[in-house]
């Protein structure tokens, strides 16, 4: 097996729901973060031999193969395929692991791995049901082969999966707006003293007045938030006390990172970011449907050879407040270590995106303090988890 090293990465701010990247075209803005990627690279750009994109819904213009539209709307050239993977919200970090296999493998030696969500443009669920051209209905995934793996149980939506995993894991409401406050503490920190600064690409778009701007820092944090108006909000999407506070917000964001093999590193002599130390992935149960960075953890250690002591940075997804929480009570993890930047419910959680985005956002935290490891995790649809540990070098 090679060892597969990270050596460019770039990121979009996030976009709020039809707030500044609202007009860009899907492929063009991941076009923008290939060019981004690979120029931060200094590599010749024919020497990238596939792009692997994580995208969720997959319709419209976030159709077709969105990998390889990508590739047409960058400066890579025609050479350059490109493909595009679902594992729904760690899709673009299932991306990162199948690019690190066909690396390690010896398969190919320069791949870049991305994910892209517009989530203004489709929503959740925007690839189920609907109808098709000839007005026929497109249908649905599930069967009854999947009910039976609910075993009785009702079938949660992913707010009512948080929930269920809040009482499970005797986690209140409280607790769950004090960690989204100090998510959007965190997040507002880290923008303020300018820790995203080398990850984020520039990225152009238009104000609400529809005048032209260049974006630099992420849209959705809000500095203000605060317990006082955390409690006073409705809750969301059937669930007993889960808000829009305490779930991560519909929004819009593209990443890329390069990566390629030792042997092409130094051949090229390159400075690399980091190091790919483990990946893993787990299914769990479909029922409560996001535990699975749980299980996710341990069993990424164990294949590292490492424990939670020697993990310097945990980025676990905040699709929803109970997520991180519940994970971090399971495995007694500490708490200032996890997501210290802040996390999706303050940046936002563009699906495919997100995966890509942790990645990155955790491999420059752990360049910042001159750490060695971050194990990035995140839950999914369909009950799901990959995890990977990245290595400063
Ligand atoms: C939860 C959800 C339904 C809420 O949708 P929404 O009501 O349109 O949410 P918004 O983000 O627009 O927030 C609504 C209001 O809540 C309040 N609010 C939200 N977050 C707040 C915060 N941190 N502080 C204070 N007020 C807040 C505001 O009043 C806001 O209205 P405003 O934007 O006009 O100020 C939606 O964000 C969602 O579906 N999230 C989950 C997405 C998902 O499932 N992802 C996959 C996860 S696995």
């Amino acid at each position: 097996m090679k060892d597969v090293l990270v050596v460019s990465a770039a990121r979009t701010p996030i976009g709020k729901r039809n707030g500044y990247l609202r007009e860009w075209l899907p492929a063009m803005l991941l076009g923008h973060v290939l060019d981004a990627a690979v120029g931060r690279a200094s590599i010749d750009p024919s020497l990238v031999e596939d792009v692997i994109n994580g995208t969720v819904y997959q319709v419209g213009e976030q159709g077709f193969t969105l990998g390889r539209m990508g590739v047409f709307a960058s400066n890579l050239p025609d050479s350059v395929p490109g493909t595009s993977i679902n594992r729904q919200c760690g899709s673009s970090l299932t991306a990162i692991q199948m690019a690190y296999g066909m690396i390690a493998s010896n398969t190919l030696d320069v791949v870049i791995a991305s994910g892209i969500e517009m989530m203004s443009k489709y929503p959740i669920a925007s690839d189920i049901g609907g109808t098709l051209p000839n007005g026929q209905p497109q249908g649905e995934p599930y069967g009854e082969f999947f009910f039976k793996r609910l075993k009785g149980s009702e079938f949660y939506n992913q707010g009512q999966a948080a929930q269920a995993i809040a009482k499970k894991w005797n986690i209140s409401r409280h607790e769950c707006e004090e960690f989204t406050v100090a998510s959007h503490a965190k997040a507002y920190r880290a923008t303020v003293n300018g820790y995203f600064k080398k990850e984020i690409v520039p990225t152009s778009g238009l104000d609400k007045d529809r005048n032209k701007i260049v974006m630099e820092k992420d849209e959705p944090i809000r500095p203000d938030t605060s317990l006082e108006k955390l409690a006073t909000l409705s809750p969301v999407l059937g669930t007993e006390w889960i808000t829009a506070g305490t779930s991560s917000s519909v929004t819009d964001g593209a990443s890329a990172v390069v990566l390629m093999s030792e042997e092409k590193v130094k051949e090229l002599k390159l400075t690399p970011l980091a190091r790919i130390k483990a990946n893993a992935v787990v299914g769990s149960d479909p029922i409560l449907m996001l535990t699975g960075p749980i299980y996710a953890t341990p069993k990424i250690l164990k294949k590292a050879g490492l424990t939670m002591n020697d993990i310097d940075i945990f980025e676990v997804n905040e699709a929803f407040a109970p997520i991180p929480l519940a994970w971090a009570k399971e495995l007694n993890a500490p708490m200032e270590k996890l997501n210290v930047n802040g996390g999706a419910l303050a940046l936002g959680h563009p699906v495919g995106n997100s995966g890509c985005r942790l990645s990155i956002t955790a491999i420059h935290e752990l360049i910042r303090r001159k750490a060695k490891y971050a194990l990035v995790t995140l839950c999914t649809g369909g009950a799901m988890a990959p995890a990977t540990i990245f290595e400063r070098i």
